[in-house]
């Protein structure tokens, strides 16, 4: 019984991951440039500390209210719609942006630093605006 238990926890778990991915710095380079992002070091160094580099994040409440979500911490109270229908400044529901897919995300990402550049994200400000940056040489 115990057994068939901890079969159905492990079962569940790995359901529940299916749309969650931990990328390494080496594979966020390879989905980046993949997506034709410049500045490679400082989509990087602001993805690791939005999101850890995880695409189905939902950050902590924010003070306002709203939360962040995906591998760019992107907030719902401007820029996606945290519900079924897409919406808000990047037309897309808050899910969309914590796919396996970044497509969407990356899309709400440039609507965003063409409004803000990397000052919208506090995580750039506080560890990548004028700090070294990573190292991707390797990847
Ligand atoms: C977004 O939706 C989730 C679940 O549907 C809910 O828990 C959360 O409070 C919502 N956030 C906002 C800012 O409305
Ligand atoms: C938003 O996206 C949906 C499809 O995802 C589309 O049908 C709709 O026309 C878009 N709205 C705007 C204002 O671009």
């Amino acid at each position: 019984m115990k057994l068939v238990v901890a079969s159905l926890a492990v079962l569940a778990a790995l359901c529940l991951q299916g749309e969650a991915k931990t990328f390494t710095r080496c594979q966020l380079v390879a989905e980046l440039k993949k997506h034709k992002i410049n500045q490679l070091k400082d989509w990087v160094c602001l993805i690791e500390g939005e999101s850890s580099r995880r695409t189905d994040v939902i950050g902590p409440t924010n003070s306002d209210g709203s939360r962040d979500h995906g591998l760019f911490q992107i907030n719902d109270r401007y820029w996606c719609n945290n519900g079924s229908k897409p919406g808000k400044a990047c037309n897309v529901t808050c899910a969309e942006l914590r796919t396996d897919d970044i497509t969407k995300a990356v899309s709400c990402a440039r609507t965003i630093y063409k409004a803000q550049g990397f000052n919208a994200w506090v995580a750039w400000r506080n560890n990548c605006k004028g700090k070294p940056l990573p190292d991707i040489n390797m990847c």
